[in-house]
């Protein structure tokens, strides 16, 4: 049995997950660490014994709230397709689950198989760092230097400029960042244009039910809005008032913040 699941773990699982199948996976790897062969396993449970084998081999080489998320009816590809990040990425988060509660987890992986999207690391804090696009010109810096928050650390910028905050499960970035005091760009706060862009420079960001950005824009350009995206990751490096750039040039609106004047 893979080594990071006890049965303990496995005995609580038990009384969260809704699906007989998820049941029956969580009763053979506690059966089968009690030393009952696959054989007999295969028997109680009415599947055969190459079925049996695999679920064992999957106990080895997966983390457990992959495999209850796929049997809990969670669908990586939708999520994947709804949130602009890959499968791989979104596979990844649930495996990350492997290391809060066994309750904070079932929680994430109940929301999800209800189709009710939230964060994604559910019960878990990220921190944000985040720089002014608007200080890289200033400073001769460009999106692409890899040691572009180290620089921004070395230099003496405002608040507004450069910093960090926490990212409370629940929140967005945008609302996280307003109520820490930060004065951010946005328009429709609903995942509608791109005034509220961001650029990842480390880290990710999941955006439940977003279609305006394009595919390029998300994974070339690792575009996200701030206005609906949730951290994916426990800490994030972000470059914030981008929405000026031209690859957004045809995705902004009027903005609240300036008397419904263009952004430029
Ligand atoms: S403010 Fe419009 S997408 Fe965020």
């Amino acid at each position: 049995m893979a080594q990071s699941v006890d049965t303990d773990d496995l005995r609580e699982w038990l009384a969260h997950v809704d699906e007989s199948e998820t049941t029956q996976f969580l009763m053979v790897a506690i059966a089968h660490d009690q030393g009952v062969s696959a054989s007999d396993l295969a028997s109680w449970y009415g599947r055969s014994t190459d079925e049996i084998d695999d679920w064992l081999d999957e106990l080895e080489r997966r983390p457990l709230p992959v495999s209850i998320a796929a049997r809990e009816g969670i669908d990586f590809e939708a999520l994947a397709d709804a949130s602009g990040l890959n499968r791989r990425t979104i596979v990844d988060w649930f495996g990350s689950l492997a290391s809060s509660e066994v309750t904070q987890a079932a929680d994430v992986i109940r929301r999800y198989s209800q189709q009710s999207p939230g964060p994604l690391l559910g019960g878990t804090e990220s921190r944000v760092f985040y720089l002014n696009h608007e200080v890289l010109a200033e400073h001769g810096w460009s999106l692409e230097d890899e040691d572009l928050f180290e620089k921004a650390a070395d230099v003496d910028l405002d608040l507004e400029d450069y910093g960090r905050f926490l990212v409370k499960p629940g929140e967005t970035i945008l609302e996280a960042a307003e109520k820490r005091g930060r004065s951010w760009p946005y328009a429709c706060r609903g995942g509608a244009c791109a005034n509220c862009a961001v650029i990842v420079t480390e880290g990710d960001v999941a955006m439940p039910g977003q279609t305006v950005l394009t595919e390029n824009q998300v994974t070339r350009l690792n575009a996200r809005l701030a206005c609906v995206g949730v951290p994916a990751t426990s800490e994030l490096y972000l470059v914030y008032n981008v929405q000026h750039l031209e690859q957004f040039e045809d995705l902004r609106l009027p903005s609240p913040l300036t008397d419904a004047e263009p952004l430029q």
